[in-house]
């Protein structure tokens, strides 16, 4: 089902979100039958555009950036068309007279009440001005159809993640505020409600009593890609671990919800973020890692260390890796480490989830059986593979007791031919749909913070004094290793 007509309105219309990924995300939905009937998306910005350079400009970012690129098919002509710029200063209060018109405008054509989405795909430092002159815009008054999206970062801290969201609430009923962590729009992130939750084979083993650790691992080949003046002010903890690793991590963790209903589900991410044990400052040199690439290869190609990126400190202690070990607190749980790791310039792109067994009480076979016992592991690639796979021990064809390890493996975008939606398209649909399920409430947010607050606090007291600390093309700095290794246990490969 097709969601009501809807009037999606992009703060940041010029800017490179929306060219990579929110027009695209649109379009491919488009394509796929998705959008309402009745659709027009306003693209804001400073920029000077018509309607019709601002589309030529949008097309070229579907041509790089589209999983529909090849099959247009006169299809970009019939979307565009409704397609809109309106170029205005968001800072004058007088300029958001122009959204009303706008609204008024589609509304009349229409001949019914559309969805109104604002979406603040701007600098998180404009968030609150504009969010502010927008809740003076008549319409947003209306609980039920007007809504406002905001991106990550979602604050810098506890504190200003919390003033943020005091005043984002006072503006607007939470309802109305869907804040985006893309990583919760991600296929494989939302098949592990559908493996933990529509099948009862997992459920009995889901626990401390049969799991002995969980990894999660996102690792990125890239650098910073451009963006060492954003990324100067966040690192990675803040960057990827506040909200992707942590999301991940509730779903793993997670109590079985009782429905599907949002806030349902969000209570109980909730619950798995509250009970993530505190750490000591004293004791953060003990369970986090952080690391900072220097200058070196990737896949033949020099690449300059991030001292040396654009717009970064040449002296920088941001860091461009971090891994941390959790415990959570609670029946489920008690005392099964959740080892998380996260970086740039690393060896390959993946993200990859795995439940690590315990092993079997006995074995009674020869010992030389097996040339090692590896344990039971369950493995969930999120990106770029998306498949499930178990691994057992197998016994080997022939006539001796040989056993190995093997891996059973669901591939889970099989039937897609490449035709995933991405997260973007599933989360501007639920957007659209008025479904919040995938999108963070504001407790969520601040109890994410509180989680990484001591080690933050910590490392920016504490200077690191060896970056930067490991080379393009590694797995990060060797202390990664060693945070795992202490306890007897590596990360995960695939292989
Ligand atoms: C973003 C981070 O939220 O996620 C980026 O700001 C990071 O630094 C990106 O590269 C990774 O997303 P994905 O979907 O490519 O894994």
């Amino acid at each position: 089902k097709r969601p009501p007509a809807s009037l999606i309105f992009i703060f940041g219309g010029s800017g490179d979100l929306n060219f990579r990924k929110l027009i695209p995300a649109l379009y491919n939905l488009y394509i796929d039958d998705w959008m309402p009937e009745k659709f027009a998306i306003v693209g804001i910005g400073r920029k000077d555009f018509s309607d019709e350079s601002y589309r030529d400009r949008l097309l070229e970012g579907i041509q790089q950036f589209s999983r529909r690129k090849g099959e247009q098919n006169g299809k970009w002509a019939e979307f565009s068309k409704s397609v809109h710029y309106l170029r205005m200063d968001a800072e004058k209060d007088a300029s958001y007279t122009g959204i009303a018109d706008k609204a008024r405008e589609m509304e009349k054509a229409w001949g019914t009440h559309p969805n109104i989405l604002f979406y603040l795909a701007v600098a998180p430092q404009l968030v609150p001005d504009i969010a502010t002159k927008l809740s003076k815009v008549e319409l947003c008054g209306d609980r039920k159809c007007t809504r406002i999206v905001v991106e990550k970062p979602f604050g810098h801290d506890l504190q200003s993640a919390h003033e943020l969201n005091k005043l984002l609430t006072s503006l607007f009923s939470e309802e109305q505020i869907y804040r985006i962590d893309h990583y919760l729009g991600k296929e494989t992130v939302q098949n592990l409600l559908a493996l933990r939750f529509a099948n009862a084979l997992f459920e009995p083993i889901w626990n401390r009593n049969y799991i002995e650790h969980v990894q999660i691992t996102a690792a990125e080949t890239v650098g910073v890609e451009g963006r060492g003046g954003y990324y100067e002010t966040s690192g990675a903890l803040r960057d990827m671990v506040q909200n992707h690793i942590l999301q991940i991590l509730c779903m793993v963790a997670m109590e079985a919800p009782v429905s599907f209903d949002a806030n349902e589900i969000r209570n109980k991410k909730v619950d798995v973020l509250n009970a993530i044990r505190r750490i000591n400052p004293e004791d953060v040199h003990s369970v986090a890692v952080r690391g900072q690439y220097g200058e070196g290869w990737m896949k033949g190609e020099k690449v300059p260390g991030y001292r040396q990126e654009e717009s970064v400190d040449k002296n920088s202690n941001t860091e461009t890796f971090a891994a941390v070990k959790f415990y959570i607190d609670n029946w489920r749980w008690q005392d099964v480490p959740f080892y998380v790791r996260t970086g740039k310039r690393l060896r390959e792109k993946n993200t990859v989830i795995s439940l690590h067994f315990r092993p079997a009480p006995h074995y009674a076979f020869p010992p030389e059986a097996a040339e090692t016992w590896r344990p039971n592991r369950l493995t969930i690639t999120v990106s770029p593979e998306m498949d499930i796979r178990i691994r057992f021990q197998a016994k080997r064809l022939g006539q001796t007791m040989s056993l190995d390890p093997v891996d059973m493996i669901y591939k889970y975008d099989k039937d897609s031919q490449g035709h995933e939606p991405e997260a973007y398209e599933t989360l501007l649909l639920d957007a659209m749909e008025g479904n919040p399920t995938l999108f963070m409430r504001a407790d969520q947010v601040e109890a994410a913070w509180k989680v990484i607050t001591p080690i933050l606090e910590t490392w920016q007291t504490r200077p690191p004094v060896d970056f930067p600390n490991y080379v393009p093309n590694s797995w990060g700095p060797e202390d990664a290793e060693a945070l795992i290794a202490r306890d007897g246990h590596n990360w995960a490969t695939l292989s």
